[in-house]
């Protein structure tokens, strides 16, 4: 137990205890403790810790022997942590103070020098930027994964065409390879927000003190070059309690979830034996208890379910920040938990969504069949009635009344008669339309454009579905991702 006022080398004193003569309550020490989430941070922890010795040996505020002896130490204790090796003191509060006492169990007294110019609210904020920093690196790497799966099955089903939606109904064929081209877009969105936020975060706190500025005359620079940052903080009192960074890098994460999740969303669809669109593979699918037949897309549900929990993270950082007054205040505490929480369950995701992609079948017949139903050429056919002269809001009508005559009769577009088209363009009153009506080929001008192949073709602009720009988009893409 704690003895304050006490020097209890590598025991498990108080570091804060002088003023103290009560012992503190086990409910509030319990309540404030953070080391099951913040040993997390110990490789960090420890590499500021190098670093800032290593400042304060150029500053001459330690001797030559004491920056020796805390490095060997500190680098024994780097190699502790990462095999795992270090025991958590509860008593101990929180990752920093443990890892001082841990060096101080090692190699004595000269460990008590570690903490000069330094404050744990400096210290914290640097640790939590070089987590997130490797945390980044590791996402983006996965995100590209992702995109690479996504272009991979691209190329796989280039052929594959379905029925784009909006409002769930269908309204243009599209290449299937486009579709899944659109999540490519949206998470390359995503690397770029997070690569934007690393560079703002990618400033040193160290130096900060505990608001005001270390007193001691510490090269910030150097330090900050030493851990890999590309600059300094520029205000002490901003640099302890700005979590800014937190928020950034949390809602890219809540946004890179919703992308998933609305992607998750379609496979679901997509999967229910209704479309047969797609068969997710077995190692990505779960049975049920009860009911034999079930093949249940059960990953991508989490994944979806779990976004829940990505979105909840980035408001509870906002809520954490909104009240909070200049300097540290220990709210910031709990800024941990949210951004380790939801980096965790963005990197478990992108993984098994890019396992669920790189071995999901098509059922391209399937796809095709439902892009035959539905009427989704109309537009091309009143594209093609325009290309005739026809005033465009007339050849909606006019099409619109060829679909009802289809639907009426249980044939698609591809199959009205001759009668049907020349009907058609009768009961609108446009001069146009009406002369169209009597032009021998109409009717196989109107069937012809309305296949879907002749629909796709037709969308000829940048960012269309027209086959050519596909496979160019595609080719870009695969250029961009690199191979893999
Ligand atoms: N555990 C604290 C945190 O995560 C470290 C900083 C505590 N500073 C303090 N003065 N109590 O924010």
């Amino acid at each position: 137990d704690a003895a304050h006022g006490t020097i209890r080398v590598g025991g498990a004193m108080q570091r804060w205890g002088g003023r103290f003569t009560g012992e503190t309550d086990e409910r509030a020490g319990d309540f404030t403790r953070s080391i099951e989430i913040d040993a997390a941070l110990a490789a960090d922890d420890i590499a500021g810790s190098i670093a800032h010795v290593r400042g304060l040996g150029r500053a001459g505020v330690l001797g030559a022997a004491e920056v020796d002896a805390l490095l060997a130490g500190l680098e024994d204790l780097a190699t502790d942590a990462e095999a795992g090796r270090i025991e958590w003191d509860p008593t101990l509060e929180d990752v920093h103070m443990n890892l001082e006492a841990a060096l101080e169990t090692r190699i004595g007294p000269v460990a008590r020098k570690l903490h000069t110019g330094r404050s744990r609210n400096d210290q914290v904020a640097t640790d939590l930027r070089l987590w997130t920093r490797r945390a980044i690196d590791r996402l983006d790497a996965a995100i590209l994964a992702m995109e690479r799966a996504l272009a991979g099955l691209a190329e796989r089903e280039g052929e594959a065409i379905l029925p784009g939606t909006t409002h769930i109904q269908p309204a243009q064929p599209v290449l299937f390879a486009h579709h899944l081209l659109a999540y490519v877009e949206m998470l390359e969105r995503d690397r770029g927000r997070f690569a934007d936020a690393r560079r703002r975060l990618n400033v040193s706190p160290l130096g900060s003190g505990a608001l005001a500025g270390a007193g001691y005359p510490l090269d910030r620079e150097a330090t900050a070059s030493d851990l890999g940052f590309d600059g300094v903080t520029a205000n002490s009192m901003d640099a302890v309690s700005d979590r800014d960074f937190v928020a950034e890098v949390l809602a890219a994460v809540a946004l890179t979830m919703v992308h998933l999740s609305r992607f998750a969303e379609e496979i679901t669809w997509w999967s229910n034996p209704a479309f047969g669109f797609v068969r997710v593979a077995d190692a990505f699918s779960t049975g049920s208890s009860m009911m034999p037949n079930k093949r249940n897309p059960d990953p991508a549900e989490l994944v979806r379910g779990r976004a829940a929990a990505a979105i909840g993270a980035l408001t509870t950082m906002l809520g954490i920040l909104k009240g909070l007054p200049l300097a540290y205040q220990r709210d910031l505490q709990e800024d941990k938990a949210p951004l380790f929480g939801a980096v965790g369950v963005l990197e478990a995701s992108l993984g098994v969504m890019t396992g669920l992609v790189d071995t999901l079948s098509v059922n391209a017949e399937r796809m095709r069949a439902a892009a035959d139903e539905g009427f989704t050429t109309a537009t091309a056919v009143a594209d093609a009635l325009v290309g005739r002269g026809v005033a465009f809001r007339s050849a909606h009508h006019v099409v619109g009344a060829l679909v009802a005559a289809a639907e009426a009769r249980g044939v698609g577009l591809g199959e009205i008669t001759d009668g049907d088209v020349v009907a058609a363009l009768q009961s609108v009153d446009d001069t146009e339309a009406g002369q169209l009506a009597a032009d021998a080929g109409i009717g196989a001008l109107a069937r012809a454009a309305a296949s879907v192949e002749g629909a796709l073709a037709a969308t000829d602009v940048i960012g269309g579905t027209a086959p050519a720009r596909v496979r160019a988009a595609l080719a870009a893409t695969r250029r961009r991702l690199g191979p893999g």
